[in-house]
């Protein structure tokens, strides 16, 4: 049994092996063919926050795979009713696998802690696992499988999304070149625990989001203030306002260049409709991506073939707080 809490969790053979299921899948998707691979699985969604991709595109992922999923919103109490221990060992006696968002990281680390199957991030505080897999996988179709040595800019906050794809960026030999704000960039502690997750990582951090674009083959940014940081909201628009993603920065990357964004974004933000509606975005392709690559993932831990168990504790199950 396995969990995929952060993208420390997986190997670089692991993501391949994850990729090329998804390129399976995803082609038998586009004749038509819809593979049951996990008849009779069951999927738990427990989100504690609001979803439209990551819910769907899980739920649409297990009907296609023949198994079904089970939508836990407010109404299961959970962090409420009962301890987080008592529920993950009481729901994981009932599904093959449990989809987790939460406010705090902590709360999907301690209920994989105490779940007897396995479980996935969809989206904490810390992380979006799930969100950075499909935008990696986005890339490698755009680019032809390529990936080694690719160059990928993200402007604006080093958030949840940015950290994952930090790691994913690691595993598959991709320069991450992030531009964000002094103020907002990783503290000692944040940046050496993505050193020591991911040592082969080359990453170069500025505050100058020119510089950050120049030799990109993709443009990432995502909200000013995530969920949780709605109070930040006003603030966080002034320190980021140089940060938007428009055509004027667009202008300074390479020809070809694609821009991307995990969604939902806040237009006149951290993008112009401009640039999120022009020809070098992708992020219709990223978001349906989202189905393609958590078929892969969830065909890849709950398949005939699923990986084998580390006893080791998991990297995801130690996290640096501020
Ligand atoms: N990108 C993403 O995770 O979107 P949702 O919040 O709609 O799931
Ligand atoms: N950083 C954003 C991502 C949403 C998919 C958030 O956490 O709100």
């Amino acid at each position: 049994m396995r969990h995929l809490l952060t993208l420390a969790d997986l190997t670089t053979a692991e993501f391949e092996r994850i990729f090329s299921i998804t390129e399976d899948l995803k082609a038998k998707f586009s004749s038509g063919l819809r593979e049951p691979l996990l008849p009779g699985r069951v999927m738990a969604l427990l989100f504690e926050k609001q979803s439209l991709r990551t819910r769907v595109s899980f739920e649409a992922a297990m009907v296609h795979l023949g198994g079904n999923s089970l939508f836990l919103g407010q109404d299961v109490g959970f962090g409420l009713r009962e301890s987080i221990a008592d529920f993950g060992r009481v729901l994981s006696e009932y599904v093959d696998v449990i989809v987790v968002r939460a406010n705090s990281h902590m709360t999907a680390v301690d209920l994989a802690e105490h779940s007897n199957c396995s479980v996935i991030n969809g989206l904490t505080d810390f992380c979006h696992p799930c969100q950075a897999m499909a935008d990696i996988y986005t890339v490698r179709e755009l680019v032809g499988g390529r990936l080694q040595g690719r160059t990928i800019a993200w402007i604006g906050d080093a958030n949840n999304v940015a950290r994952s794809l930090a790691l994913g960026c690691g595993k598959l030999g991709i320069r991450l070149v992030m531009a964000v704000p002094e103020k907002y960039q990783y503290n000692e502690k944040k940046l050496a625990w993505i050193r020591q997750q991911v040592p082969e990582l080359d990453l170069a951090i500025t505050a100058d989001p020119f510089e950050a674009v120049c030799d990109a083959v993709a443009i990432y940014t995502d909200v000013w203030a995530s969920m949780g940081q709605e109070t930040e909201r006003e603030i966080r628009r002034k320190d980021f306002a140089p940060y938007q993603v428009n055509a004027k920065l667009m202008a300074h990357a390479q020809k070809g260049a694609v821009f991307m964004h995990c969604l939902p974004a806040r237009r006149g933000e951290e993008v112009t409709d401009e640039v999120i509606d022009g020809p070098q975005s992708v992020v219709v392709q990223q978001a349906a991506n989202r189905m393609h690559v958590q078929k892969g993932i969830l065909a890849w831990m709950l398949g005939t073939q699923s990986p084998v168990s580390t006893t080791e504790k998991a990297p995801s199950l130690t996290i640096v707080d501020d």
